[in-house]
């Protein structure tokens, strides 16, 4: 579930609850920083992003058993799994998410575009693709704008959960919008 790219020389570990075997030819593939490893190991990263489907958070949950401290990039999509709205209850989905992981700073990000295009290069000429961030902890915002910029993205941040964060939620205004930021002339 964590997961970023080796583009800027940042160790990475991905972990399942299948145990690495099941992932170490794909945690391979993405080159030689990517590590497959026990999901407790990867729990100790100091930044966990969380790629899952929505409705196994209830249980990702429970694979620590204290989340202060951590800072938990919200990469999921609620609209796509059946039977989320039942879950939500009216909530926003990553509000679900940090209530969850209670004691976590969770910040609402890289779910806006497909994977493949968050990972693919694009041509310098064209500017940095833009990240849209949001969160209600500034600290761990700021965090993760920084990690942004560190992988070649222009970070923008939409401020807390309920003010950005609902235009990157599904099927929200800013969802698949694939922004470029370029030097103003
Ligand atoms: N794919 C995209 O382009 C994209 C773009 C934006 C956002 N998202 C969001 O990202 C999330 C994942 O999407 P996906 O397409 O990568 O789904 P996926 O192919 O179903 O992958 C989900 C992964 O989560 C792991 N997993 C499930 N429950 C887990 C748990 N409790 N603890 C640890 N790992 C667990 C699964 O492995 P095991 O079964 O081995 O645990 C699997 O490797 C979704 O919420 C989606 O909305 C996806």
């Amino acid at each position: 579930m964590e997961t970023t790219t080796v583009r800027a020389g940042i160790p990475v570990s991905i972990a399942s609850t299948r145990g690495p075997e099941s992932i170490r030819q794909f945690a391979a593939s993405l080159g030689a920083g990517v590590h497959a490893v026990p999901l407790e190991e990867a729990l100790e990263s100091e930044i966990i992003f969380v790629a899952i489907p929505f409705l196994a958070v209830e249980q990702f949950a429970k694979s620590l058993p204290d989340w202060t401290g951590k800072t938990v990039v919200d990469t999921m999509n609620a609209h796509y799994a059946p039977g989320s709205a039942e879950v939500l209850r009216g909530r926003l989905s990553t509000r679900y998410v940090a209530e969850q992981l209670s004691g976590a700073d969770v910040v609402e990000a890289f779910n806006h575009l497909p994977a493949n295009t968050l990972a693919a290069e694009l041509d310098p000429k064209l500017g940095r693709r833009v990240i849209l961030i949001a969160t209600d902890s500034p600290r761990a915002g700021d965090r993760i704008a920084d990690l942004a910029g560190q992988l070649g993205l222009a970070a923008v941040q939409l401020g807390r959960v309920d003010e950005g964060g609902r235009l990157i939620q599904a099927p929200n205004a800013l969802v698949l919008r694939n922004l470029t930021e370029q030097p103003l002339q």
